[in-house]
C-alpha cells in the first residue's frame, strides 16, 4: 500500500514539476490566512476573532467542539460566507472584497471534500472526475482524458473508472471525490471531517492520501476532523477553536506534550471537561413542564 502511494505521489509531482518548484521557494507564504475574523449568523454570533495561517506544502487540521464554528470558517473560505469584520485571505486575496464573478473564478483554485459532498449517482467515476474539467476549463476531450486517469490513478482508483458510484464502498467512493476535488489542481484544500464513517484501512488511506496530494500539489490543506489519531499523523499544525477564537494552537509534538485543558480532553476524548456537553438552554424541568402547578 505504501509502495503504491508514495509511486503516486512521485507521479503526480512529475506532472506538476513547474509549480512544484516555485511552492518549494514560497514555502513560508501564507495560502489562507484569517486576521481578526467575527461572524454571526444574524444574532448569533459564531467566530468572534479568529486569526490563523497556513502556508503553502502544509496541511492544517482544525478541531472544536460540534457547533465550535469549523464549518463556518470553511465556508468563509470558500466566499460562501463573507466576514462581518476581519479579513479572510486565500493567495493574497481579501475573499469579502471580490466580486460573485471574480469568486466564481477564484475558486478554481479550491478544491472541497466535504462528509457528505456526495458523487453523482447516475454518472460514472470518470465522468465525476471529468465533471469539474469539462464545466470549468476548454480543454480538449483527449486531453480531459489523461487529467481524469491521473487523477484516479493518484488516488489508486484508474481501475474504477468506468464503474457506476453504486458499485463503490463508502472508503472507495471518499477516494473517487477527493480524486474529483483535485481535478483542476487547486492550491488549497478544504475537507470537512474526511475520515467520517470509514472503516480503519480507508481511514488510513485517505489521510496518506491528503498528506501525499498536499506535497505533490505544493498545496494548503485544511483538515477540519474529530478524528485525533489519524490527524495528528499526518498534519504539521492544529488550531483548537472554542468560543469563538482559536484557544490553543500547535504542532502534534506540542499538542501531545500540552496540558490545555480543552487540549487534554480532546486527545483523551472526553465527554466531560471545558468543552459542554449540552448546548446552553433553560431549566430542563422546566422545559418539560414538571414545574407547572407547583405552588
Ligand atoms: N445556515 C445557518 N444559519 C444559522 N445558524 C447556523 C447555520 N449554519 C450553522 N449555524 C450555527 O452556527 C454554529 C456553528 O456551526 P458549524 O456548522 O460551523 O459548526 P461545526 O463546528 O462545523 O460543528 P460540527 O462539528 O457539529 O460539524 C452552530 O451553532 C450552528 O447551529
Ligand atoms: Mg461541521
Amino acid at each position: 500500500m505504501h509502495g503504491v502511494l508514495r509511486r503516486t505521489s512521485r507521479e503526480v509531482a512529475k506532472t506538476l514539476k513547474c509549480r512544484f518548484v516555485l511552492t518549494s521557494l514560497n514555502m513560508a507564504i501564507p495560502l489562507v490566512r484569517f486576521e481578526g475574523v467575527r461572524f454571526a449568523y444574524g444574532e448569533n454570533d459564531i467566530l468572534r476573532d479568529v486569526t490563523l495561517s497556513v502556508a503553502a506544502g502544509q496541511v492544517v487540521a482544525i478541531m472544536g467542539g460540534s457547533g465550535s464554528g469549523k464549518t463556518t470558517l470553511l465556508r468563509l473560505i470558500g466566499g460562501q460566507l463573507k466576514a462581518n469584520a476581519g479579513r479572510v485571505e486565500v493567495d493574497g486575496e481579501d475573499i469579502g472584497a471580490l466580486s460573485e464573478s471574480a469568486l466564481y473564478e477564484r475558486r478554481k483554485k479550491l478544491g472541497m471534500l466535504f462528509q457528505f459532498g456526495a458523487l453523482f449517482t447516475d454518472l460514472s467515476v470518470f465522468d465525476n472526475v471529468a465533471f469539474p474539467l469539462r464545466e470549468r476549463t476548454q480543454l480538449p476531450e483527449s486531453m480531459i482524458r489523461d487529467l481524469v486517469l491521473m487523477k484516479l490513478q493518484a488516488v489508486g482508483l484508474r481501475g474504477a473508472a468506468q464503474l457506476m458510484p453504486a458499485e463503490l464502498s463508502g472508503g472507495m467512493a471518499r477516494r473517487v471525490a477527493l480524486a474529483r476535488a483535485i481535478a483542476l489542481d487547486p492550491r488549497v484544500m478544504l475537507y470537512d471531517e474526511p475520515f467520517t464513517g470509514l472503516d480503519p484501512i480507508s481511514l488510513t488511506t485517505i489521510g496518506s492520501l491528503i498528506r501525499e496530494l498536499n506535497d505533490a500539489l505544493g498545496a494548503a490543506s485544511i483538515v477540519v476532523t474529530h478524528d485525533v489519531a489519524e490527524s495528528l499523523a499526518i498534519v504539521d499544525y492544529v488550531y483548537f477553536v472554542a468560543e469563538g477564537g482559536v484557544i490553543a494552537e500547535g504542532t502534534p509534538e506540542a499538542v501531545r506534550e500540552s496540558s490545555h485543558p480543552f487540549v487534554r480532553q480532546f486527545i483523551a476524548g472526553q465527554k466531560d471537561g471545558p468543552l459542554p456537553f449540552h448546548k446552553p438552554a433553560g431549566a430542563y424541568a422546566a422545559d418539560l413542564g414538571l414545574e407547572v402547578g407547583r405552588e
